[in-house]
């Protein structure tokens, strides 16, 4: 076990864990962004860099600071080490210099992308973002692609994460795309746009960042802070079945994997509960989902929802769609 001190905040953790789980331990405001990092993807990280901290001391052994600031997802804590995340005058400005970095070829179209009020750059850009640009050169465009029939890549708003490559790697039986070619040339391809057809390849969307991967079934369907999330299940034989619905009235607009305090999935879903089931009656409802107070998505106060209400007006979508009459509209539970 090593002792490591996060902004004054000492915890123990196993040998070998990063700065920036050893701080997901703790909690909280000390917890550094991660653009790139994905707990449940094998080798990722070390790509964004806005994950970076500035090491104080290096461990109880030899206490010199480190010479730079170091990315919190790819260094391991030592014992009796010293990092600073949010005390760190240093590390804020490197962090707005990276923010200005990704927003570089990153259009601010936030106003008309499906990822708004979910999108990790986003809120970035809302903390650490400069209010105006200096870049004056011209901007990297492309056109829009579709990757297989459910999903849109707008590279434009990519910001070569590499998340979804490791999805299609790790996930996926056989990985069609990934990135060509190199520095600012570099993007997301998947040779002449050859489909990617296998039971996972959805979950590239939740992994996404930002809006350059989005779901073709949901575009343009709602603002995300419009929507009302529900946790549901049901029987799958290729995944837990365990998702989000995404539904307004009665219809459920998109369904996509559950996803843990950091904005990383709990558990992949399979193509078919994603898009197959987009009906109220194929699911079991637990109840609304919980989202971050701090989330725009908290806006409309849905965990308030009455749940005999709830349940009354799915079984009014059930027998809707069976084709039965449907009970009174303001029918109050027995
Ligand atoms: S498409 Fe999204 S997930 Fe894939 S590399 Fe770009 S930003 Fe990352
Ligand atoms: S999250 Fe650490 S470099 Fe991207």
């Amino acid at each position: 076990m090593a002792k490591v001190t996060i902004d004054g905040i000492e915890v123990e953790v196993a040998d070998g864990t990063t700065i920036l789980n050893a701080a997901r331990q703790i909690g909280g405001e000390v917890v550094p962004p991660a653009m790139c990092y994905y707990s449940s993807l094998k080798d990722t990280g070390g790509k964004c860099r806005v994950c970076l901290v500035k090491v104080t001391q290096g461990s109880a052994k030899d206490p010199r600071p480190m010479p730079k600031l170091v990315a919190s997802c790819r260094t391991p804590v030592m014992d009796g080490m010293v990092v600073q995340n949010i005390t760190s005058p240093e590390v804020l400005e490197a962090r707005k210099g990276v923010v200005e970095f990704l927003l570089i070829n990153h259009p601010l179209d936030c106003p008309i992308c499906d990822q708004a009020g979910e999108c990790d750059l986003q809120n970035l850009a809302y903390e650490h973002g400069a209010g105006k640009t200096r870049y004056e050169e011209e901007r990297r465009t492309f056109e829009k692609v579709d990757i297989g029939d459910k999903i849109k890549l707008h590279m434009t708003r990519c910001i070569l994460c590499y998340r979804c490559t490791f999805v299609a790697d790790q996930l996926t039986n056989e990985r069609v795309h990934g990135v060509l070619n190199r520095g600012d040339a570099s993007e997301i391809s998947t040779y002449i746009e050859k489909a990617v057809e296998n039971d996972f390849s959805g979950n590239m969307i939740d992994v996404c960042p930002v809006g350059a991967l989005t779901d073709k079934t949901f575009r343009f369907k709602s603002r995300v802070w419009f929507t009302k999330p529900l946790d549901a299940h049901r029987n799958c034989t290729k995944c837990s079945g365990k998702v989000v619905l995404w539904s307004k009235g009665d219809d459920v607009l998109r369904v996509s994997a559950r996803k843990d305090e950091f904005g990383e999935v709990k558990e992949y879903i399979c193509n078919e509960c994603r898009y197959d089931h987009k009906n109220m009656s194929d699911w079991t409802i637990e109840g609304p989902r919980h989202i971050d107070k701090n989330s725009v998505i908290s806006q409309n106060h849905y965990e308030k929802i009455d749940m005999q209400k709830l349940k009354l007006d799915i079984e009014r979508q059930i027998q809707f769609q069976k084709g039965k009459q449907l009970p009174e509209t303001n029918q109050s539970p027995a």
